[in-house]
């Protein structure tokens, strides 16, 4: 077990219920029809589960794992692909969920394989973003919170695999 543990709730259950479903709207709006959302696992697990059951009509779901290489060591941005998806995207409405957008390397490598497949539009949603760390201007269209730089951990996010099942998002501190 480790040593750092969540101190302080930046982001009560109550903050992240209301502004989920406040998102999951908006794309529901810009969407009334035909949409695809698809999970970047595992941190985006919480959120969209959240996300769905908070929109009205039909959605169809898929799920993709990453990996970044030596994250935190190398500014390259790339990507090992985990687990592929299972949908093809051709002619359909995209959304990608992810749990954070920290310094954008993931999400433009992500939008760049995916729009390779011709949806019909591609968009991301983020529950979290850190401006201050990007690295490339990547572009999310629908952003839950913006963050300042700390460690946060809960709803999906880790510290060396702990700490996702949390219900709120906490900062992490010695
Ligand atoms: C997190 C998050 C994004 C990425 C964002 O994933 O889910 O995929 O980091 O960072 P970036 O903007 O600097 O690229 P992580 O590698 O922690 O994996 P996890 O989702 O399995 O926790």
């Amino acid at each position: 077990m480790s040593e750092l543990t969540p101190n302080e709730i930046l982001l009560s259950e109550d903050q992240i219920r209301t502004r989920v479903a406040e998102m999951a709207l908006e794309i529901r709006r810009d969407f009334p029809d035909d949409l695809h959302l698809i999970a970047v696992l595992k941190g985006a697990f919480m959120f969209l589960s959240d996300l769905v059951r908070a929109m009205p009509g039909h959605v169809s779901l898929d799920f993709m794992a990453v990996s970044s290489y030596a994250k935190g060591t190398t500014s390259s941005g790339e990507v090992r692909m985990l687990k592929d998806l299972e949908i093809a995207l051709e002619g359909r409405n995209v959304v990608i969920v992810e749990d954070i957008v920290d310094t954008g390397l993931t999400l433009t490598y992500l939008q760049e394989i995916l729009r390779a497949r011709n949806p019909k539009q591609l968009r991301t949603a983020c529950l979290l973003s850190k401006p201050s760390r990007r690295q490339v201007d990547v572009k999310v269209e629908y952003i839950g919170f913006t963050i300042e730089d700390r460690f946060v951990v809960g709803y999906g996010l880790d510290f060396a695999e702990q700490f996702r099942n949390l219900p709120h998002i906490a900062v992490v501190g010695p």
